[in-house]
């Protein structure tokens, strides 16, 4: 029997072994470093690399893209049942209901070889968006956008969303910032993914795990709560005041910190240089002084750095999108991360059951009756 060791979270607890990324020394997916992937890759070759544990050549990336493609057209019985969904449903909860309707028109479900949950998997990473902004153009009383196979993932998302023509420097910064929220290791969300795996289950219900894991304000949901301390503080002056306040009365400060990341997050820095150019095109430079300033005073008086999601929320901001789409649009990414861990689980699994610390009372005697 392995020694037993509790560690409240499982903080600092090695849970499994994994080849999709490492954060130890820099953040890396498959061995490949983020800085040289946000640089020289697209999401959909990052998202190829997770998936099949090797870089696209010319003609796989072609296949891979029309595969992607091939799948932008949603079922036309699951087209009406999303349209007779309220109009007000929270977004994170809808994309946990998108994930769970669309495995019902799903060909191979039930099928749970690696093959099948390989071609499930991608055929996610192509009908999430999709999914995604029907609804959010059906929430507006819009009808929903036809995809362009043509375009690119980052282009098409950003036109389906905005009903705009994005400009290349927005649709780069997107790109970019599905790269960054791909794959992060054993986060939780993934590790509840992986969790779900472990028991044998079906790729779209350990899906459904992830997206309601994310959706916690400690995990994915903090990029929406981010906007909040931003307009909350809502001027230079205000910032270092209103963050000795929060401080002292114990508040969590939305988009700082992190369990594993306490020299900072590399991912905040990397995205950090796409808010500013945005921030000047869209007269936001206010922003930006607020948001370094709220930075300085977090870490002199609690040495906390930013975590991606304080830059991301100023990004999607900058680029027009409404705060409920922030943690979909993670899920969008993350469902590549999601999906490579639950194929290296398969391949090797065993079941994840941790025990528990007993705290309860014991001996009590039931009342003869
Ligand atoms: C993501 O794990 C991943 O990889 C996640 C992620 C990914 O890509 O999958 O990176 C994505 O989820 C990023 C994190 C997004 N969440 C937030 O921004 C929410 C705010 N952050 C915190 O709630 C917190 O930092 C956590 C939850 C992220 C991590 O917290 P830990 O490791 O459990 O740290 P802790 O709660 O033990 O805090 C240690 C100290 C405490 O102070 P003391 O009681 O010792 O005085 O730091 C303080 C905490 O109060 N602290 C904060 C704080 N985070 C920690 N104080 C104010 N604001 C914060 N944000």
């Amino acid at each position: 029997m392995a020694e037993m060791i509790y560690s409240p979270g499982l903080e600092g607890v090695i849970a499994g072994e994994t080849a999709v990324c490492t954060i130890s020394g820099g953040l890396s997916y498959r061995g490949y470093s983020i800085d040289d992937l946000c640089e020289n890759a697209t999401f959909e070759e990052v998202a190829y690399l997770l998936l099949e544990n090797t870089p696209p050549d010319s003609s796989q990336l072609k296949k891979f893209k029309a595969d992607l493609a091939e799948n932008y057209r949603l079922d036309p019985q699951l087209e009406e049942l999303i349209r007779k969904l309220p109009s007000d449903i929270p977004m994170m909860d809808y994309m946990r209901t998108a994930v769970s309707l669309v495995a019902h028109f799903d060909r191979e479900v039930g099928d749970d070889s690696p093959e099948a949950s390989l071609r499930k998997a991608t055929r996610l990473v192509a009908q999430l968006p999709i999914l995604l902004a029907f609804y959010h153009r059906l929430r507006q009383g819009k009808e929903p956008l036809e995809p362009r196979a043509e375009d690119s993932y980052a282009k098409n998302l950003l036109r389906l969303l905005t009903g705009k023509e994005p400009t290349a420097a927005h649709i780069k910064a997107m790109d970019v910032s599905l790269i960054l929220y791909a794959e992060h290791e054993f986060n939780a969300s993934t590790f509840a993914t992986r969790i779900v795996c472990s028991t044998l289950s079906d790729l779209h219900s350990a899906i459904t795990a992830g997206v309601g894991t994310l959706k916690g304000p400690l995990h994915g949901g903090a990029n929406e709560r981010v906007m909040e301390v931003l307009s909350e503080v809502g001027s230079s002056e205000n910032a270092p005041s209103w963050v000795s306040e929060a401080l002292a009365q114990k508040r969590r400060i939305m988009g700082f910190g992190h369990r594993v990341y306490k020299e900072g997050d590399p991912r905040a820095k990397i995205l950090k240089a796409y808010c500013v150019p945005l921030a000047n095109e869209t007269n936001n430079q206010e922003m930006e002084t607020i948001a370094d300033i709220i930075e300085q005073a977090v870490s002199s008086e609690k040495g906390l750095p930013p975590n991606l999601d304080w830059p991301s929320a100023r990004l999607y901001y900058y680029m027009g999108l409404p705060i409920d789409i922030y943690t979909p649009l993670f899920v969008l990414s993350r469902v590549t991360g999601w999906s490579a861990h639950y194929l290296e689980q398969q391949a090797n699994n065993r079941l994840i059951r941790p025990r528990s610390k007993y705290t309860g009372k014991e001996g009590l005697r039931w009342p003869a009756n």
